[in-house]
């Protein structure tokens, strides 16, 4: 049992983004050891169909169990949009999944005007779907797809004219439309949260559902008397990336933290 309570957390994305849900994570977990991975080859998820996005998800799965994970965290949102059910149907490990926070922002809206960025595929899912649904009639959605997005923060070109264009095109219907908060619903855009203020001049809140997950994670260990029990050794963090690392070590040199970044083809 020890063996299984001790093993890592495993947490993937289709990329580098979900690093910043591995933040969040790590703030609220500082003792477990964790492996990310980022299948930033196949990167966006975000346009492809279903089918591809369960395949994809399916293949990251058993890479971390391989790797021992006892606890997985589909730390993206178009995978756990599409892939979350098949996965917790398929796999007996506990899954945590990220959705958009629109409900969070629903209730923190004065407006009652809120902005969602997120990709087509989670915008496009079932799961989005249903959650929508269940707001309050009062609230209006403008959903906007962040087409381009991902492409650049995995390019490492984050702070760019280009990125700046692409978000003045995407953001300005939603301030226009009074929109007091924008949800982030991709784990790629906490990234952007600088640029974003940049152009909004701070006017709007930016609502993620980072921390949420961690807690979640946190619970969810708990739950299934999974919490290790290690006291003394520093955690290891492995991050496996089947493109370059340069992006992915430089979104993480800032974090202190037994890190270990290395590249394979998966
Ligand atoms: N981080 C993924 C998400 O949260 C990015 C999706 C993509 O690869 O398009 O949706």
């Amino acid at each position: 049992m020890s063996k299984i309570i001790n093993s890592p957390i495993g947490i993937f994305d289709s990329g580098i983004g979900g690093t910043s849900i591995w933040k969040e994570i790590h703030s609220l977990l500082p003792n477990d050891d964790t492996i990310y991975l980022a299948d930033s080859i196949n990167a966006p998820y975000g346009q492809k169909s279903k089918e591809e996005i369960i395949y994809l998800s399916k293949k990251n799965t058993e890479f971390l169990l391989n790797k021992n994970a006892k606890i997985i965290v589909v730390a993206c949102n178009t995978a756990t949009t599409n892939a979350i059910k098949y996965l917790r149907e398929t796999y007996k490990v506990p899954f945590i999944g990220i959705e958009p926070a629109i409900k969070p922002a629903s209730l923190q809206t004065q407006s009652k005007i809120i902005g969602i960025l997120a990709t087509k595929g989670t915008l496009n899912s079932e799961l989005f779907e249903k959650t929508s649904s269940l707001l309050d009639n009062n609230i209006k959605i403008i959903e906007q797809v962040g087409e381009g997005l991902v492409d650049l923060i995995e390019n490492g070109q984050i702070n760019t004219p280009e990125m700046t264009i692409l978000l003045k095109k995407y953001l300005t219907p939603m301030l226009d439309a009074k929109a007091d908060c924008i949800v982030l619903g991709c784990t790629h855009y906490p990234y952007l949260i600088e640029a974003i203020n940049k152009i909004t001049n701070h006017t709007v809140n930016l609502i993620d559902s980072g921390e949420a997950v961690a807690r979640q994670t946190k619970k969810v260990l708990e739950l299934n008397s999974l919490m290790h029990t290690q006291t003394k050794k520093t955690a290891s963090h492995l991050f496996y990336i089947n493109k370059s690392k340069t992006v992915l070590e430089n979104i993480l040199k800032d974090t202190k933290a037994n890190i270990k970044v290395e590249e394979l083809s998966f």
